[in-house]
């Protein structure tokens, strides 16, 4: 059910796992004359609100594009106003409220230590809520997962303790940094771009995509349950016939 009369989901086919490329929030901010951090502080309003709907509909897994590998590569103020944001974006009341564990995917050496520690006591703070798991990513990159997993394989064949034979998709897979979540149902991106920028290029084989123009900052619910309509209404077939997975269907 959602708010919204034209928009009818079916409460039996929420995605589990919803991954989010939250785009558009420079462009929001200087469409309104501000600066490009402003656009940041409202994609955190949106990153509140988006993750209490998804809880409220059953998601089990959201995992948000928070920042990129490639994103090191901005001006310096401009990284460090969002270094400032995740700080005081990482509230208990927003995790205790809605019964959410936190988690974090990324080259998280390269952050300031002070948001290190804030990102290990919210994982810990949060370790026993049940309801869904939220895990940002923050100085990922797909890129950087894909070969961190070849690095640790590779040292393991070396040391003799893994036989190359061995290597199967799964065990990639558990070698990834998302090794806690399933692969993503759907992967929405808002702020009109139709690419992946890096992100979990990998676990986004079989997902189904959503990209919609509307800037991060002015996602509202009845946009997350526009993609989720989206979703519900595709047949995936992994490969399959329509017919072979109408039959399973039956079943
Ligand atoms: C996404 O918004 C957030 C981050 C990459 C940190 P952008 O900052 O990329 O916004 P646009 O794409 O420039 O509008
Ligand atoms: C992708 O957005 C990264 C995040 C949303 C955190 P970008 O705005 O950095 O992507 P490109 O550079 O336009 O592809
Ligand atoms: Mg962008």
């Amino acid at each position: 059910m959602t708010d919204n009369p034209n928009i009818t989901l079916d409460m039996n086919r929420i995605p589990e796992h919803i991954a989010v490329i939250m785009d558009g929030n420079g462009r929001w901010a200087t469409e309104r004359g501000k600066e490009r951090s402003y656009g940041h502080q409202a994609g955190v309003e949106t990153v509140r609100r988006i993750t209490s709907e998804c809880t409220r509909l059953g998601v089990k897994y959201l995992t948000l594009y928070t920042f990129s590998t490639e994103n090191w590569n901005r001006p310096a103020d401009e990284v460090a106003a969002l270094m400032g944001l995740v700080l005081t974006a990482l509230e208990d009341e927003l995790f205790m409220k809605n019964d959410v564990r936190f988690q974090v995917i990324g080259d998280i050496d390269r952050l300031p230590e002070v948001v290190q520690d804030k990102l290990q006591e919210t994982i810990d703070h949060t370790a026993n809520n049940k309801a869904m798991t939220m895990t940002i990513a923050l100085s990922y990159s797909s890129r950087w997962e894909i070969t961190r997993a070849v690095k640790n394989i590779s040292t393991l064949v070396a040391e003799g303790k893994l036989k190359t034979e061995d290597i199967t998709e799964e065990l990639i897979s558990r070698n990834m940094t998302t090794n806690f979540m399933p692969d993503p149902d759907l992967l929405i991106r808002t702020g009109g771009e139709l690419r992946i920028s890096n992100y979990l290029l990998w676990q986004i084989a079989y997902s189904e995509l959503y990209f919609c123009d509307t800037y991060w900052p002015d996602f509202a619910e009845e946009d997350l349950h526009k993609a989720i309509a989206s979703y519900q209404n595709r047949q995936r077939r992994f490969g399959k016939t329509e017919e072979q997975v109408e039959s399973e269907e039956e079943n």
